[in-house]
């Protein structure tokens, strides 16, 4: 006896629009219908479907290492992983309820897992230069995934989980199907502010599972900021003991850090810390006397602070210390260190900075001031053995940076002649300025989103490949754990998509079709992800 399900997991339908909806109806797009392409988010760069089903059944059915295989079951990243997959795809039913399909279909038990490589990546932690390539085939006879490294395994299994979907009786349905698949850049970003409200774990691990939905591939996490500092540094624990909003729940422990950066690796997702100095540190200063700039009023220290006081040599040692610290708690090779909107007010105030600056023949110019600071911090990260990236001021202001340095272009006035100029030198760089999703607006915004083009800029070829990728950004002044989730997604699979798909990939009629079963996958598996206009998901979740 089976009990049959009323209704597929992944229909969808759209209410016809009424007069009242018109006045926000989209006249770019008509209502969802089947992509030839089923439900790939994002799309992959060659895909071939198949009208041939098969019926897959799921007590049977088994993620398994295939023959030749130079990964087995002590590989951590695929164990997890084919546990979290068969998960999502049955969607946790009770095995033996499910209804048997049509007889007439081939039957598909089991997906071949195997990585090629003898340096397959198993136990590391991915990196900007990890391959996420895959082969996909589901055949008659079998299905078979194939990836050089780990990576690309994880990837492959997401998308494997995208073909399987259900029919009106319940039963489980894949269509034989052949992938070929890489991502367009390598680095995937989502940024994460926990200074603005402080995000509990939860929040965090819950954006990681989603980032592995959409293939994306890099937390920046902008950790502290001017408002709290959530790091508990076990080197200067004072700095959160005084600059977090509270210093026993509102902090993030080496533990949590670990398994933050454990739970990415197993997504195959890099974790990169942010400590943006010498702006944006009003918490630090809380918990390490005399790391800001005093400033004045009428000649006297007014108790108010300003950024990090460049002029005086403890700072530096306790820059040193700290980033030593930060750079062992987080193992990727990158550290974001900020260096955007430095207000100079405070250091032009302060006569022992002018007296430094006079010294060392700086004259008025306050770029130059920052500019040295900002170089001794690029020193000491270097020292350390780490790359850096930065926000654009520090590369407009002329610092001297390492060839290898990332430059992130944020600000959204002119940032394709931003994008030039910063290839132009010769530097990398990644693209966030028309992606900072803390902004809404009413009406399908992803659009917009998804029309940017990263290499849309007057350069050679040569400086369109030094764009490695680029952010979703999702500044926390009014986000929290209450809204961030659907504040994040589905735009950001616009972002996700723009940048693991082939350029030419453009349709928004298509992206529709296939992004409005995405996001329903995505609601079905705990995301809270807004709806991207009228409709309803067969699985509605309460949240
Ligand atoms: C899968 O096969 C069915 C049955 O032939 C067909 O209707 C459907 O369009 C196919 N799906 C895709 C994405 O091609
Ligand atoms: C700061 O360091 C510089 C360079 O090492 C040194 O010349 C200077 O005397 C030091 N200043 C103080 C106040 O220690
Ligand atoms: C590239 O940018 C120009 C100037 O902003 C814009 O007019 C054009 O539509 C963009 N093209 C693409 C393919 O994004
Ligand atoms: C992207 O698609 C175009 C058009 O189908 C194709 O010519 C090109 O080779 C593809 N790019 C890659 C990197 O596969």
């Amino acid at each position: 006896m089976t009990a049959v399900r009323s209704v597929p997991v992944l229909l969808f339908v759209v209410a016809a629009a009424s007069n009242a909806y018109r006045l926000h109806k989209f006249p770019e797009l008509t209502a969802p219908e089947p992509s030839p392409y089923g439900s790939l988010w994002p799309l992959p760069q060659s895909v071939q479907v198949s009208p041939v089903v098969m019926f897959i059944p799921p007590p049977e059915f088994r993620i398994v290492h295939g023959e030749g295989s130079t990964a087995g079951p002590d590989c951590l990243v695929l164990q997890d992983a084919f546990r979290r997959y068969f998960d999502y795809m049955f969607d946790y039913i009770r095995l033996k309820d499910v209804p048997a399909g049509k007889t007439s279909s081939g039957r598909l038990v089991e997906l071949q897992v195997i990585l090629t490589s003898k340096d397959n990546e198993c136990h590391k932690y991915p990196s900007i230069l990890s391959d996420e390539s895959y082969k996909l085939s589901v055949n008659d006879d079998g299905a078979v995934l194939q990836a050089s490294q780990v990576w690309g395994a994880v990837r492959g299994l997401e998308t494997f989980s995208q073909l399987v979907y259900k029919d009106e009786t319940g039963a489980f349905l894949i269509n034989k199907t052949q992938i070929t698949d890489f991502p367009r850049f390598a680095h995937r970003g989502i940024l994460l502010d926990t200074s603005r409200h402080f995000l509990p774990l939860k929040v965090i691990l819950r954006t990681l599972d989603a980032m592995s939905f959409n293939k994306l591939n890099v937390l920046h996490w902008h950790i502290v900021d001017d408002q709290s500092f959530p790091y508990q540094s076990e080197t200067f624990p004072e700095l959160s003991d005084k600059g977090a909003y509270q210093p026993f729940t509102h902090i993030y422990t080496f533990i949590d850090i670990r398994m933050v950066i454990e739970y990415a690796r197993l997504r195959g997702i890099r974790v990169v810390p942010e400590f943006d100095t010498p702006g944006h540190a009003d918490s630090w200063g809380k918990g390490q006397k005399d790391l800001l700039t005093p400033c004045y009023k009428d000649g006297e220290p007014s108790g108010t602070f300003g950024p990090v006081n460049p002029i005086i040599n403890n700072t530096y040692t306790f820059m040193y210390k700290l980033f030593r610290e930060i750079g062992k708690v987080f193992p990727d090779q990158y550290i974001h260190l900020g260096g955007d909107e430095v207000d100079f007010s405070c250091w032009k105030s302060n006569p022992d900075i002018n007296k430094f600056m006079a010294e060392h023949g700086f004259g008025t110019d306050y770029c130059k001031l920052e500019s040295y600071y900002v170089q001794q911090i690029l020193g000491i990260v270097s020292s350390l053995k780490k790359g850096y990236m930065v926000w654009q001021e520090v590369f407009d202001n002329h610092d001297q940076l390492k060839p290898d340095t990332v430059v992130e272009v944020w600000k959204e006035k002119n940032y394709q002649e931003e994008m030039a100029a910063v290839t132009a030198a010769g530097f990398q760089t990644l693209l966030s300025a028309p992606w900072y999703l803390n902004r809404i607006t009413i009406g399908q915004d992803w659009i917009q989103i998804y029309h940017v083009e990263p290499t849309n800029f007057s350069g050679t070829e040569e400086q369109k490949h030094l764009v490695i990728g680029g952010e979703a950004c999702l500044w926390g002044e009014f986000v929290d754990a209450t809204n961030l989730t659907p504040r994040l997604w589905p735009r950001a699979s616009a972002v996700a998509e723009r940048l693991w798909s082939n350029k030419t990939v453009t349709s928004v009629q298509d992206a529709y079709n296939r992004l409005v079963v995405h996001r329903c996958r995505m609601v079905g598996r705990g995301i809270a992800a807004e709806p991207l206009y009228v409709g309803f998901c067969e699985n509605e979740v309460n949240y």
